[in-house]
């Protein structure tokens, strides 16, 4: 998918591939186009360019609604009646869609909000008024869900409640789960699969597995002749710290190499350590800049 803002690309020949059953992290910064995606997706965005296809079928002017009526959302902020209670906008929903009542009993035990039921939704907390957008959008039992930044603005309980919820979606329940977020702290502990996207491009696809394999680990050798060390190890552009050197890229081949290079050349190893990066530091490695924690 493309989408073109007058002369802006902001989603840029994305080729998004959502397993069944996963829960999928789309993960970048502010502005990256996460929100735009996840419209296109919903239909609320026409692509300028691109082809979606969703639960196995294509989506066009005659499949969408069809396709639409297996997806639930939560688009951005909560979408409930403030002035109407918890359960009252769940009926609201259910008979929007002429959606089995049953439906909407689960989802509210799922999301764990059948003590409010008859509060107000103003008086709800922000992570309450998540909770229940997540179970307005099942109230379909849709088997695949888009959640953009379900998490934003909670408090660490309210993150963990969320974060739990959509793992035990896809983990207990068997739906596919697809949700953005700006922070890897959150998309870490919930996603088995990830999309990171920048400025509209992707830097990377696949399982989290996948992403740490990718990454050949730092080598840091501590020696008390750290600048010698520097010196015989030049070509590989090794940084200098207070008691040894750093490098990164090298294989276990080349580690190994590194090593015997060095003692033959009378360098005392006191530590030979590799270490590896935190998600963080990889996606300023993919990118080349800053962006994803708080
Ligand atoms: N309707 C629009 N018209 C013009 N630019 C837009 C529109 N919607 C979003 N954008 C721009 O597209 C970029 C991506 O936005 P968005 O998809 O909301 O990113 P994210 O959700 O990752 O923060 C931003 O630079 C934003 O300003
Ligand atoms: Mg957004």
């Amino acid at each position: 998918m493309t989408k073109t803002y007058g002369k802006t690309t902001v989603v840029d020949s994305l080729d998004l591939d959502v397993a069944a059953g996963t829960v999928h992290g789309l993960l970048g910064p502010n502005g990256s186009g996460k929100s735009t995606t996840m419209k296109m997706l919903l239909g609320l965005v026409t692509p300028t360019s691109g082809e979606i296809s969703m639960l196995g079928h294509p989506m066009n002017r005659d499949t969408r609604a069809q396709v639409l009526a297996g997806v639930g959302s939560l688009i951005e902020a909560p979408s409930a009646y403030p002035h109407l209670t918890g359960a009252e906008n769940m009926k609201i929903a259910s008979r929007l869609f002429d959606a089995d009542p049953a439906n909407a009993r689960h989802a509210v035990e799922l999301v764990r909000l059948g003590n409010h039921m008859d509060k107000l939704v103003k008086n709800y907390s922000l992570g309450m008024k998540q909770r229940l957008g997540i179970a307005m959008a099942l109230v379909r039992d849709p088997r695949l869900l888009i959640l953009d930044e379900p998490t934003n603005g909670l408090d660490p309980a309210g993150i963990e409640e969320i974060r739990e919820l959509i793992v035990s979606l896809a983990r207990d329940e068997g739906r596919t789960v697809l949700v953005s977020s700006h922070l890897l702290s959150e998309i870490e502990k919930m996603a088995s699969h990830l999309t990171i996207i920048d400025r509209g491009r992707m830097v990377f696809q696949g399982s989290q597995q996948q992403l740490y394999d990718a990454q050949l680990p730092d080598l840091y050798i501590q020696t008390p002749s750290a600048r010698l060390a520097a010196e015989l190890l030049a070509p590989l552009n090794p940084a200098e710290t207070a008691g040894g050197v750093e490098l990164s890229g090298l294989t276990d081949e080349q580690v190994a190499e590194v090593c015997t290079h060095l003692v033959s050349h009378g360098v005392p190893l006191h530590q030979v350590v590799r270490k590896r990066r935190s998600l963080e530091e990889i996606f300023i490695g993919l990118t080349g800049r800053e962006g994803l924690s708080a």
